[in-house]
């Protein structure tokens, strides 16, 4: 089994037009699980119905959008609903069986609702703020989700979370694709997103391990650093290998499996 996490980054058009075909060939030999992003969607759209979107970064430098009741509306519009459908969609039209759902349906993952956020404010000092409608990832019930797969379907899940209180959480793409390849106990983890992997010193790390991408995690900029994270959170739940990888290269999921243009972090 194989998560691969669609970032929002490569969505609308911007996939290379080879991905769709490339997934039906990768499907011959495995189960595909898909997660999606889609945040700079979700942003444009706010901004539209005059909501302007803020955005927090945490001490460990870690930048997620606050989320108040009007955004979490929004959020879970965008994300099941246009983003979510466009790839079930897309899917369907280049002949792969697919169903779109959330962490919501099923009760698919559970989040604890963060009732304060500690953040670094413009001057560079810690704050506490309101919570908001973000969640911390507690676990995911992969049960849904595998009776999909064993009807042959490929499920799209966006990453909104539901609390003990039955509030709709916003929970990050990365981190969910992660802890649903946790859960699954999926062999592979695949991010796809607009660059062929970790640059550093602007080079494309081919290779590195679990420790060696902890080590890294405070020093990378937004966007990435989030995925490092989640790469080092699946290695971590017992995924073999996670992988980031560009969406728009020619057969981009062959490329990432056999590790051509794109970073790999193992264990060791
Ligand atoms: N060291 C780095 N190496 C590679 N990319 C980096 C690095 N630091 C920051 N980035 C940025 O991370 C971006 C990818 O993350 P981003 O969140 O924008 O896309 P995504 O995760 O695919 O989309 P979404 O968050 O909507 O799902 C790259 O386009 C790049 O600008
Ligand atoms: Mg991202």
């Amino acid at each position: 089994m194989i998560v691969i996490k669609l970032g929002g980054s490569v969505l609308s058009d911007r996939l290379h037009p080879s991905t769709f075909p490339d997934l039906r060939q990768t499907m011959k030999n495995e189960k595909i699980v898909i997660v999606h992003g889609g945040g700079k969607d979700v942003t444009n759209i706010a901004t539209k119905l005059g909501k302007e979107q803020r955005f927090i970064v945490s001490p460990q430098g870690v930048r997620s959008r606050y989320t108040d009741k009007e955004t979490i509306e929004i959020y879970t519009m965008v994300m099941s609903g246009k983003i979510n459908k466009m790839i079930v969609g897309m899917l369907i039209r280049y002949g792969i069986k697919a169903i779109g759902i959330s962490g919501i349906d099923g009760v698919t993952i559970k989040a604890d609702r963060k009732k304060k956020l500690v953040i670094i404010n413009e001057k560079g000092r810690k704050m506490i703020i309101e919570g908001g409608y973000t969640g911390k990832i507690r676990g995911i019930d992969p049960s849904l989700i595998d009776l999909l797969v064993k009807e042959g379907y490929v499920p799209v899940i966006s990453p909104i979370a539901l609390s003990d209180d039955f509030e709709f959480l916003n929970i990050d793409g990365d981190r969910a694709a992660a802890y649903i390849a946790g859960g699954l106990r999926a062999d592979k983890i695949l991010f796809m997103t607009d660059v062929k992997g970790l640059i550093i010193n602007s080079e494309v790390i081919s290779n590195m391990t679990l420790a060696r991408a902890k080590e890294l995690l405070p020093s990378i900029g937004f966007g990435m650093e989030k995925k490092l994270l989640a790469c080092t959170e699946a290695l971590e739940m017992g995924v073999k290998e996670s992988i980031i990888g560009s969406g728009l290269i020619e057969n981009p999921i062959s490329a990432c499996l056999s590790h051509d243009q794109c970073t790999v972090i193992t264990q060791r």
